[in-house]
């Protein structure tokens, strides 16, 4: 939701900037703005509506030779006020002195706005920003000190912040602040960053600060002072980031999403990598192991999540319940925050988030946390706010997803979630043999994938007849069924496609009116207890002449002769069959967009960090 890239030190901003927005485009891509100082240290700010290339467009056409040492920049996801230039960020205040950037929610917006209005403000804008702009240049006016407007000014809004302000009277400088907003600090040589995601900087330095709620930073070209949420001045630890570049290339796919769905058999090696203890037949997961009385004493376990991180948790639920028959409540965290949730003693809450900033997730951690439960993260950004806020966790390791079809991520939290449900097995009644299978199962998965990956031009070929339709119904029975769902929910966010996920036998129970000669029906037909059962289903599809497109195990020869078309994959323990059944949901996905000319990597409205409710 919304990014931010702001730059002080030797070199030309603008550059920098527009390729770190780039890097951040997958966070928000409806228009985008940069501001900076000319040569008599006026306030410019060049904004666009689009996305990023409009603004990279009008600085190349018509602004080649914009310089400035100093400068800040974002690019959008709309929440308050609709899609156009002046919505984009940067917002100025009205006297043209100051520019401000903003990631986030200013929650009590109206009222602040109605007294601004008051003090005969007038409103260039819809956004919940101006407020805070108007703010700062109301205090500035009468405090005379623009350190003390910008506090006083984050004390009285109500939400959520990540800033990034300058200002004519101080031309060296940038001040930042946070709150619920991913923040960083990225330290270079003479050069200084601000940034929403070290996507954005990781190319210039690696050395790093995550910025804690309360800070505020100061930073001009000799260096940087930070004050904590007392106003006083602190030193935070500088982390080292451990990978580079190269990481974020797309490489030579024509997507980043098709590049992360072919990087699963590494990214979920990776998952489960150094945490296999074999001599014991069991998981080692460090980040719990603080907490390993209390993983053997658990009496019931919630995991919260939203979009596909719920699909991961769903399908965590069956892999728990079986393998270490606890029972597991699956939430999405929306709800959750809201509801005022009973959490039982012995309850432990897990809480799953790629980005690790999703604002409901978070919020739904804090529900939990002040019920009294412990909270643990299964999380993929590595010093995200949620990996910082649980009492333990553990990461998946994916590496970092752009694509904001989240793909890869969902194998990996899978990945560990089949981790948790053997460790936990492990310390219950499952025997050190069966552990010993899993353990070994788990280590053929990535080869498994490579198998169906290799499949991908024939599923392209398959995805031609599922390209022009309006809807598509997906089922799935047992495990399959979050699978199914996931499915369905990437057909129709990067294709626009009407689908839905349903366990295969409640579609006797309404979907199958929708069924007719037009509507693709994927099935996962797993090898496995519930298969004959399945199979029947797929007859009542049949029987409706809908079209069958199954995925299915290898040497099942009768679903050839039921379904159109059989994608056959190779089998594998049934909990563990999620990872393999929705790789190629993920290609279907990406080739219907594909082959609609769609734009798989940023589909319309969407964003990949939620940060906002
Ligand atoms: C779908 C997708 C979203 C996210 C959801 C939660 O492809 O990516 O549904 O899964 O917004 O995001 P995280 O996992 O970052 O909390």
């Amino acid at each position: 939701m919304c990014g931010i890239v702001a730059y002080v030190g030797r070199k030309n901003s603008v550059p920098i900037m527009l390729e770190g927005l780039k890097r951040l485009e997958y966070r928000g891509y409806d228009s985008s703005g940069l501001a900076l100082f000319d040569e008599d240290n006026n306030v410019k700010i060049y904004k666009k509506e689009g996305k990023l290339i409009e603004l990279e467009k009008f600085v190349s056409n018509t602004n080649k030779d914009l310089f400035s040492t100093i400068g800040i920049s974002h690019t959008r996801w709309a929440t308050h006020g609709v899609v156009n230039e002046a919505n984009a960020h940067p917002i100025s205040d009205p006297d043209g002195t100051m520019a401000l950037v903003h990631n986030g929610i200013i929650e009590n917006y109206k009222d602040l706005k109605q007294n601004l209005l008051n003090k005969g403000y007038k409103f260039k804008t819809d956004t919940d920003t101006e407020v805070l702009v108007f703010l700062v240049h109301y205090y500035y006016q009468v405090e005379k000190c623009l350190t003390k407007a910008v506090q006083l000014a984050l004390k009285v809004v109500e939400g959520t912040y990540g800033i990034a302000i300058i200002h004519r009277d101080f031309p060296g400088q940038i001040i930042s602040a946070k709150k619920g907003s991913t923040l960083i600090l990225a330290i270079g040589d003479n050069e200084f960053f601000i940034t929403s995601d070290i996507n954005a900087t990781i190319k210039h330095t690696k050395r790093v600060i995550y910025l804690e709620d309360g800070d505020m930073v100061k930073i001009n070209h000799e260096g940087y002072e930070i004050f904590n949420s007392d106003n006083l001045s602190i030193n935070p630890e500088i982390s080292e980031i451990d990978w580079d570049i190269s990481a974020i290339d797309k490489g030579d796919f024509k997507h980043y999403m098709l590049k992360e769905i072919f990087e699963q058999p590494i990214s979920v090696g990776n998952a489960f990598r150094g945490r296999l203890a074999d001599e014991l037949n069991t998981v080692r997961l460090g980040g719990l192991s603080a907490s390993y009385s209390d993983l053997r004493n658990v009496k019931r376990i919630q995991i919260i999540g939203c979009g596909t991180s719920w699909h991961a948790a769903l399908t965590g639920k069956y892999m728990i319940e079986s393998l270490a028959r606890i029972p597991v409540e699956v939430e999405y965290a929306s709800e959750y925050r809201y509801r005022n949730p009973i959490v039982p003693d012995d309850t432990l809450v897990f809480v799953i988030s790629q980005s690790g900033e999703t604002a409901d997730t978070l919020a739904a951690l804090k529900e939990a946390r002040a019920k009294g439960a412990k909270v643990f993260g299964i999380t993929n950004v590595v010093g995200s706010t949620i990996a910082r806020e649980t009492d333990g966790g553990v990461y998946i390791h994916a590496g970092s997803e752009i694509g904001v079809a989240s793909t890869k991520a969902f194998t990996s939290q899978v990945t560990v979630l089949a981790l948790l449900a053997i460790l936990l097995g492990r310390m219950r009644h499952m025997s050190p043999n069966d552990g010993l299978i899993y353990l070994e199962e788990l280590k053929l998965i990535p080869e498994k994938i490579e198998m169906i990956l290799a499949q991908n031009e024939q599923i392209r070929e398959i995805s031609k007849s599922i390209a022009n339709c309006t809807n598509a119904l997906y089922l799935g029975r047992g495990i399959d069924y979050p699978v199914a769902l996931e499915g369905a929910l990437k057909l129709k966010e990067i294709s626009y496609i009407h689908a839905e996920g349903y366990p295969a036998a409640e579609m006797k129970h309404g979907p199958i009116a929708l069924i007719d000669e037009n509507m693709p029906v994927i099935a996962l037909a797993s090898k496995d207890f519930l298969y004959d059962k399945l199979v029947s289903n797929l007859q009542e599809v049949i029987a409706r002449k809908g079209r069958i497109f199954a995925v299915a195990n290898e040497g099942d020869e009768l679903i050839a002769t039921i379904a159109n078309e059989v994608i056959y994959i190779p089998e594998t323990l049934p909990s563990l069959r999620p990872l393999l059944n929705v790789i190629p949901l993920q290609l279907i996905a990406y080739h219907v967009a594909d082959l609609k000319q769609l734009d798989v990597d940023q589909p319309r409205n969407l964003a990949k960090s939620v940060t906002v409710e």
